[in-house]
């Protein structure tokens, strides 16, 4: 087995993968940093506040666990950079620092990121995450892919799929010690063990750099939310968007093609993979956003408010926004709402442009309001 590993190592030496290399670290991980240095002294290592510094100014330093949970990434980075606190929902006290010279952009959400993890992570970090990232990448990524999502070179090859180690909903059912145990044994045919290669120290540090993979995807587990989506390419958009619109039997023309069928099975995949449970599922009559819901997840009720604005007359669209913003806004139910739409319909309800492969994630607050909670990305 040690030679095994051996060649593993020095083909992970080959192919790419140190990091320096990789493009960019983990949002939460990156984050946590910043939150030791520039939060916890306040609000404390568990982000419960009372860290010591607050006690000093007798200021209290909100529980950031409860309050992220509700806030969107919109809502946070503005409370922490301080730009639009006058908007929050509440009065924030000026004891809490405006960081928006402090950090940059990609920082901000950095810190946002772990602030998630913060909130909902069931497990502690028991290790050093540094030790953990520089050993993922030596012996791991080969495997388990330099950014963990279980599309390593090796297992490519190998034509099997570890665990998404960035997947909450996966990582979170494993406590600390079954991490640790899978990696000082091995697990089933093709995860080597590393007892005797790698110390407790070491794979605590991988432990805790594992959690620290976690992407936001997890929040959509509890249902409840509204999930926007565009049609599956711009160009498909073009080559048949205009003419099938008046055709709503879908039945005259050449659909949804193998390609974009493709896409929308593996977008249905992706949510079933995660855990996601899903409502009910809307879609503009257009075949394609219908037909790609349809694949995607099995169900689709098609709306005519769903319906490209690009060639309706202006009062036609505001009323198909009025009806969308009301959908959204008044929705509640134990899966997600999943709604397929126009890049236009989704720009007159959000400042938010929806790149293909990007949706968007909204938390209803009741009648015709919401809010958004971020934009998340398949994979590609
Ligand atoms: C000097 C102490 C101090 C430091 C350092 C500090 N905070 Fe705060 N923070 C506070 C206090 C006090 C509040 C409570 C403000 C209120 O409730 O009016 C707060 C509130 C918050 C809130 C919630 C605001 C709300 O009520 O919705 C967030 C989010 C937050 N801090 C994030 C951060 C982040 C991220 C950092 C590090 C980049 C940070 N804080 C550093 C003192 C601090
Ligand atoms: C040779 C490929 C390979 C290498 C190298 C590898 N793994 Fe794995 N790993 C796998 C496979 C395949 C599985 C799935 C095993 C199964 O469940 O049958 C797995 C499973 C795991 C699991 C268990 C998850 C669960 O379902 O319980 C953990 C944790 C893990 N690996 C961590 C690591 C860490 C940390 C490293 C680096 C020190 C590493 N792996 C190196 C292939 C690899």
């Amino acid at each position: 087995m040690k030679n095994l590993i051996q060649m593993l190592v020095v083909l992970s030496l080959l192919l790419i993968i140190t990091p320096e290399v990789l493009a960019d670290l983990p949002p939460a991980f990156e984050g946590r940093k910043l939150y030791v240095s520039h939060c916890q002294l306040c609000h404390a290592v568990d982000g419960k506040g009372d860290g010591p510094l607050a006690k000093a100014m007798q200021i209290e330093a909100d529980d950031l666990t409860t309050i992220v949970r509700s806030g969107s990434d919109n809502t946070l980075i503005n409370i922490i950079t301080g730009k639009g606190r006058h908007a929050s929902t509440h009065r924030i006290s000026p004891s809490m620092p405006k960081w928006e010279d402090v950090f940059s952009e990609h920082q901000i959400k950095a810190v946002v990121a772990y602030l998630r993890f913060l909130s909902s992570s069931k497990h502690d970090l028991i290790g050093d995450p540094e030790i953990g990232l520089r050993l993922y990448q030596k012996y791991c990524a080969i495997c388990h892919g330099a950014e963990g999502d279980g599309k390593g070179v090796m297992t490519e090859l190998l034509r099997i799929k570890p665990i998404d180690h960035t997947n909450p909903y996966k990582t979170d059912k494993l406590d600390n010690n079954e991490l640790a145990s899978s990696i000082l044994d091995g697990r089933g045919k093709f995860m080597p063990a590393f007892r005797g290669i790698l110390n407790q120290g070491e794979v605590d540090g991988l432990v805790s750099y594992i959690r620290l993979l976690y992407q936001i995807w997890g929040q959509l587990e509890d249902g409840g939310l509204v999930i926007l989506m565009r049609q599956p390419t711009a160009k498909m958009d073009e080559e048949y968007g205009n003419s099938l619109l008046r055709d709503p039997s879908c039945k005259s023309k050449e659909n949804l093609s193998e390609k974009g069928k493709m896409k929308a099975v593996s977008i249905g995949e992706q949510f079933k993979s995660r855990g996601v449970p899903i409502g009910s599922v809307l879609a503009s009559p257009d075949c394609l956003a219908k037909e790609t819901a349809k694949t995607a997840f099995g169900q689709v009720e098609p709306v005519d408010f769903l319906s490209s604005m690009k060639t309706l007359p202006e009062q036609q669209a505001d009323s198909y926004t009025t009806q969308l913003e009301r959908r959204i806004g008044s929705y509640s139910g134990k899966g997600n709402l999943v709604l397929v739409t126009h890049e236009l319909n989704i720009n007159a309800i959000s400042f938010q442009t929806l790149e293909e492969g990007y949706f968007l994630v909204l938390n209803p607050m009741g009648k015709n309001e919401f809010e958004e909670i971020g934009i998340y990305r398949l994979d590609k």
